[in-house]
């Protein structure tokens, strides 16, 4: 696991951003698996920068994203699909056709979530997967107690999750945010070639320092990237602040990254 501190938000969007437009340009096929959430914005932003800018295309690229919720049609303006569409899809020059996010209106989630995998593996399988982190060390929605082996299925929601969603996405009102959703499993999430997880503010710091210096637990779940060989953790400040070997991953990271 190789954790990058920035100082900011902003350095660490663009520096993340920068290894996906290379990786394009590398690759013009790459498979990505995409996060939702507030985190990733910024970084959604950079990566059409550089679409707009004529550096790199995504005509061929394919996305599978991690979750969705139950019960939202992707028409919805809190589903995944519709964040997806809005704080990327349209921005920059991908195929929707070749953009995958489960259904959460499915008649039959569990044959929704069985395809899902079959498609991925289908792909030969996710490149580079971007990862949020829940401030309860969740990735994706697989949430403390979940099995660090779990496949894509229904999940459900803790009470701190629908805190923190409502309050970023449902303008605070608890009861609109779905319990359950349909998610990408923990085993799922780390068969990706390359992972990209960032974390930002003072309110991930617990989950970072969780992540990176905690045992390895199902109680948060992103401390199974401690066993993934090719996992990068892009930190600001605020939620590197906990880390006790803080000042060497940095040095360590920058090293390899100018290496
Ligand atoms: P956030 O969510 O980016 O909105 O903080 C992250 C997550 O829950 O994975």
């Amino acid at each position: 696991m190789e954790i990058v501190v920035c100082k900011t938000k902003e350095e660490a969007s663009k520096l993340a951003a920068g290894i996906i437009t290379a990786a394009v340009k590398k690759n013009p096929k790459l498979v990505l698996g995409l996060a939702t959430g507030s985190t990733p914005v910024l970084m959604y932003t950079e990566m059409a920068k550089a679409v707009e800018a004529g550096e790199v295309s995504y005509k061929e690229v394919k996305s599978w994203n991690l979750d969705e919720y139950v019960g939202l049609p992707g028409t919805h303006d809190q589903s995944y699909r519709y964040f997806m569409n809005e704080n990327l899809f349209k921005k920059i020059d991908i195929d929707i056709a070749n953009t995958h996010v489960l259904n959460g209106m499915a008649e039959d989630p569990v044959k929704e979530c069985a395809d899902y995998e079959a498609q991925i593996k289908a792909a030969g399988g996710v490149d580079i997967q971007v990862l949020g982190i829940g401030s309860d060390g969740h990735i994706a929605f697989n949430e403390p107690g979940t099995s660090l082996a779990s496949r894509t299925s229904v999940v459900y929601l803790t009470p701190s999750t629908i805190k923190d969603n409502a309050r970023l996405f449902f303008k605070g009102k608890e009861d609109e945010v779905p319990t359950r959703a349909l998610s990408m499993g923990v085993g799922t999430i780390c068969e990706a070639k390359k992972i990209i997880l960032l974390a930002f503010g003072a309110g991930k710091a617990d989950a970072v320092k969780g992540m990176v210096e905690g045992g390895v637990s199902q109680f948060c779940t992103a401390s199974a990237l401690q066993m993934h060989n090719d996992a990068w953790i892009f930190c600001d400040e605020e939620s590197a602040s906990k880390l006790q070997l803080k000042d060497y991953y940095a040095w360590r990271s920058t090293t390899k990254l100018q290496g």
